[in-house]
């Protein structure tokens, strides 16, 4: 695996790479790489000729008071897993080789990117689309694999490949859990044993909503409120929002008559951890 810190760097070897008509497959992280991550990573290796990984934690994507200087970071740990699965690059650029000290452009979806998440995290998805925009110049991959995990991202990333003609497409590759259920994330470590139960909560909640779903209930309102019921057994859960919106636009669902998104975060003491299921007709 090569290991590119330099953007020029980075894009002379994923052109080299794609010089003879290889299919280039791209995912980008924040690295402390999980399960969850791994599965894209198979994905792209089973869709794609070369795969070319991206590791940096993003600050223009955290608020002032989020956990930017304390996200997990584990470079040496996440090399050797990435080895192992075979990728070919890795880009692991530094902070000030991504942003410039007087950089001044930001790329924002808007409207898409003050829902769900961009409600109650204001400026995160700016911070998103333009780190995944410049990801995308960089390395100029044919394919690029995002997780179903966090729904609004994929919403976002859609709109702005879609509306800004990047020449990508977007794999979406479904949610790796723990086998208690629990939704991979790289915040999981922040968790301890008692409130790594607790977070349970979240994947119990739209199991229930799913279950009601299946047995025929399409009132997004009622689907909420049984979400609810389950998460008031578990007072150490403090609810941000849980939602049914359309996966696209993601604007709320009062009747389910197409595919809809069923959204959570949640705060667990600190940690906020969000998960979805999508409810399909
Ligand atoms: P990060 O949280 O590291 O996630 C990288 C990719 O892994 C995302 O596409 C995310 O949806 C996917 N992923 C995370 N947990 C998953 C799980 N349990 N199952 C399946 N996929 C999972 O998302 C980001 O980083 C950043 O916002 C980024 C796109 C890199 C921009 O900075």
């Amino acid at each position: 695996m090569k290991i590119c810190t330099a953007i020029d760097a980075m894009r002379a070897a994923s052109r080299a790479a794609r010089r003879d008509g290889k299919c280039l497959g791209f995912l980008p992280t924040m690295g402390a790489l999980h399960d969850g991550h791994l599965s894209l990573v198979r994905a792209a290796k089973s869709q794609c000729h070369v795969v070319a990984v991206s590791i940096f934690v993003n600050p223009t994507q955290f608020g002032p008071s989020e956990d930017f200087t304390k996200y997990p970071r584990s470079f040496e740990r996440d090399c050797d897993l990435l080895q192992n699965e075979g990728v070919d690059f890795l880009f692991a650029p530094s902070l000030e080789e991504m942003y410039p000290p007087d950089a001044i452009s930001w790329v924002t979806v808007e409207g898409l990117s003050n829902r769900l998440c961009g409600q109650s995290r204001p400026g995160h998805f700016r911070g998103v689309t333009t780190v995944v925009a410049k990801l995308f110049h960089i390395v100029e991959p044919d394919l690029a694999f995002f997780g179903q995990k966090d729904a609004a991202q994929v919403a976002v990333i859609r709109r702005m490949v879609r509306d800004l003609d990047f020449p990508v497409q977007i794999v979406v590759c479904p949610i790796i859990r723990e086998p208690d259920g629990l939704a991979m994330s790289s915040r999981n470590v922040y968790l301890n044993p008692q409130q790594r139960q607790s977070a349970l909560a979240l994947s119990r909640a739209l199991r229930e909503i799913a279950k009601l779903f299946q047995s025929g209930e399409r009132n997004a309102g009622n689907l909420i409120d049984a979400g609810k019921t389950v998460l008031a057994d578990e007072p150490a859960v403090r609810l941000d929002y849980l939602e049914v919106v359309d996966p696209d636009s993601l604007e709320p669902r009062e009747e389910i008559t197409r595919t809809a998104l069923s959204a959570i975060a949640a705060f667990v003491g600190t940690t906020r951890l969000i998960d979805n299921v999508l409810l399909e007709p």
